[in-house]
């Protein structure tokens, strides 16, 4: 579809309907349309289960120099959370696609359970379609993907998980070390045994309330990050290719259980991958690229101060014997955490990171990103109810006056605590 030209998004009036269904009018205009063209946006659509109302084409106005153009109008209806992707997806197949408005309250997950909705997978590392993973030609290893308790899983993460266990002491944060030494007390972590999902799951909400819902892949940035609004981690089960031990080029439960977990134990940190979770919620998707960077900067790649030293945090680190040794070499260069600057810093995902963001601390780092999420234009403001473990959209002076109160009520208890105390 080259020279694809403007796809027009309108939300109708019942974009946001109670039983989960958005109702779409599409506009793509197409040019030098041939069948293959047309077949890509037809699997999207099928892709995304799209029921089609309405179908009709005709000749459009033409751009200077152009020629076959055609305009395809599109009644469907498809379910809310899927709205986002599947423009997107048409945009991948298209050239040029613009949205001529965009809904005043996106859908974005408002409670836990809807999750189950934010499952969209990016397919780059995918085994059976990357020629660059190292086992795109090895079927057993496919095959084995399907079947995570497999003999050899237990014996690579022992060889993973010593040698990496080795480099902690010198080259992790505290916050780090003191979680997994809770974790191997507890929580079953040893070169010998795989720590279960469900055990490290209930160890993590005890500590943070964070929890673990088992992934199928990498997904989609805004469903990931999706996810960490309700401090829920969407965690792969399935284990790197036996060929290259030390290194992954996708996540897989070495990396979750050894980059990740011990890290959302800690209360501060967790805080500071909420807050990147809720700054996502309905952002646009300059917005997400954005919060995906400052993800991968600090939460897969982060450094932090420690009494003097340099120590990593970040997960793609902490996962990652090489790369480890070397963020911590005089080799890479160290830039200053600094959200507005870390957000459209340019990442490597091939190789390992040329430049590194430091943190003072988690306070600071957390305190940043705060005013830098406050800064993210939307129409609607947010907040999230940790006792119901959903976001509700402030669009009501009585919602907020409800919430205030409520703060109040804590407020005056805990200042009464503190009396009692001194
Ligand atoms: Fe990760």
């Amino acid at each position: 579809m080259h020279g694809t030209e403007p796809l027009n998004k309108r939300d109708s009036p019942d974009s946001n309907r109670e039983d989960g269904r958005a109702t779409l009018i599409l506009t793509l205009t197409l040019c030098n349309v041939s069948k293959t063209e047309l077949s890509k946006a037809a699997k999207v659509f099928e892709m995304f289960e799209t029921q089609i109302h309405h179908f009709e084409t005709r000749r459009a106005k033409k751009p200077k120099n152009a020629t076959d153009y055609f305009d395809i109008f599109i009644e469907c209806e498809v379910h809310s959370a899927d709205v986002s992707i599947l423009i997107t997806s048409l945009k991948r197949v298209t050239e040029d696609v613009k949205t001529s408005r965009e809904e005043k309250v996106p859908w974005f997950p408002r409670k836990i359970q809807d999750l189950d909705r934010c499952h969209h997978l990016i397919t780059k590392y995918d085994p059976s379609l990357d020629h660059g993973h190292p086992g795109y030609a090895d079927l057993e290893y496919k095959k084995r993907r399907a079947f995570f308790a497999d003999l050899a899983f237990n014996y690579r993460m022992r060889e993973v998980y010593r040698k990496l266990r080795s480099l902690y002491p010198t080259h992790a944060c505290t916050q780090y070390l003191d979680a997994f030494q809770q974790l191997e007390k507890h929580c079953g972590y040893q070169e010998d045994n795989i720590p279960q999902l469900q055990d490290v799951s209930r160890f993590l909400k005890e500590r943070t309330g964070f929890q673990l819902r088992p992934a199928a892949g990498l997904l989609s940035a805004r469903d990931f990050l999706a996810s960490l609004a309700f401090r829920v981690f969407q965690s792969t089960q399935y284990i790197r290719h036996f060929s290259s031990p030390m290194h992954s080029p996708e996540p897989d439960c070495c990396h979750e259980l050894l980059g990740h977990v011990p890290m959302l134990a800690d209360k501060e940190f967790a805080q500071f991958s909420q807050d990147i979770g809720l700054a996502s919620l309905g952002s646009s998707e300059a917005e997400i690229e954005k919060l995906a960077t400052l993800y991968w900067f600090t939460v897969e790649f982060g450094l932090c101060k420690q009494n003097g030293l340099i120590k990593a945090y970040g997960a793609g680190l902490l996962s990652s014997y090489g790369e480890l040794t070397y963020a911590l070499s005089n080799k890479p260069e160290y830039k200053p955490f600094d959200p507005e600057v870390t957000a459209v810093h340019p990442y490597q995902d091939q190789a390992f990171q040329p430049v590194y963001f430091v943190a003072e601390n988690f306070e600071d780092a957390k305190a940043k990103l705060q005013n830098y999420a406050m800064k993210i234009k939307k129409p609607f403001s947010l907040h999230y109810d940790p006792f119901t473990s959903s976001v509700e959209v402030m669009n009501t002076p009585q919602k907020v006056k409800r919430t205030l109160c409520q703060m109040k009520e804590e407020l005056k208890n805990l200042c009464l605590v503190l009396e009692n105390l001194s």
